[in-house]
């Protein structure tokens, strides 16, 4: 797949994951060492970890969780959410022990409070979230980040993986075969209006 195609066609993918279909570990070091390329800030890299659970009760425990958190929000604020999108996501969080692979980027130290800090802390996690990401997509994988049980159960989900308390889970994401190989580009805004020159809301 060229670099154009994988960067614009890999979706979040909830329906479409192959829940019954195993996924190797080899597979997945393949994906990670790719990922372990991505940049980061400083002496931040020495700090990302991932954690993979493959483990069916653990996964049951952490999808519990996960839904509780997502049901409470989406009985708040499912109203406000596109149909697609939400039944989409319902679908993801409502099989979430199913998925064969749930990976948890992690981050030695919790958040700081400055905007700098912050800026490398987490922008040291991401680029290689999208790259693991990118090259699950690469293989014929796809993946979806489904953190929900963040808000209220990341303690509860550390003492279940044994995550000591100064290392923060910077995200879950649902990794599986995906049951169709095509994907879209999705609709994106246009450039023109995200992006300004030289000072702020001027296109120039
Ligand atoms: C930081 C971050 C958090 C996200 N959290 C969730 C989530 O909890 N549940 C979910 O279904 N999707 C989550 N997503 C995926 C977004 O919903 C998705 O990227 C967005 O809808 C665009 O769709 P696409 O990824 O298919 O292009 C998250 C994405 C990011 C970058």
């Amino acid at each position: 797949m060229d670099a154009e195609t994988v960067l614009t066609t890999t979706r979040s993918v909830r329906r479409k994951l192959d829940l019954d279909r195993e996924v190797p570990q080899h597979v997945l070091d393949d994906c990670l060492r790719i990922a372990q390329q991505a940049p980061s800030a400083g002496s931040m890299a020495a700090q990302f970890r991932w954690l993979l659970v493959r483990d069916a009760d653990t996964k049951a425990k952490i999808a519990a969780y996960n839904r509780e958190t997502a049901e409470a929000a989406w009985a708040q604020y499912g109203h406000l959410v596109e149909e697609r999108a939400l039944a989409s996501a319902q679908h993801l969080v409502r099989n979430l022990e199913r998925v064969p692979v749930l990976a948890i980027p992690c981050m030695i130290g919790r958040p700081p409070a400055d905007a700098f800090s912050q800026s490398a802390y987490f922008g040291s996690a991401y680029p290689a979230i999208w790259s693991f990401q990118l090259a699950l997509r690469d293989r014929g994988l796809g993946s979806s980040i489904c953190g929900y049980h963040l808000q209220d159960h990341e303690a509860d989900v550390a003492e279940l993986l044994g995550i000591p308390d100064d290392v923060m889970q910077i995200s879950l994401l649902a990794v599986a075969y995906t049951t169709q190989r095509e994907f879209r580009a999705a609709a994106r805004p246009d450039i023109e209006d995200v992006t300004y020159l030289d000072t702020w809301g001027s296109r120039g």
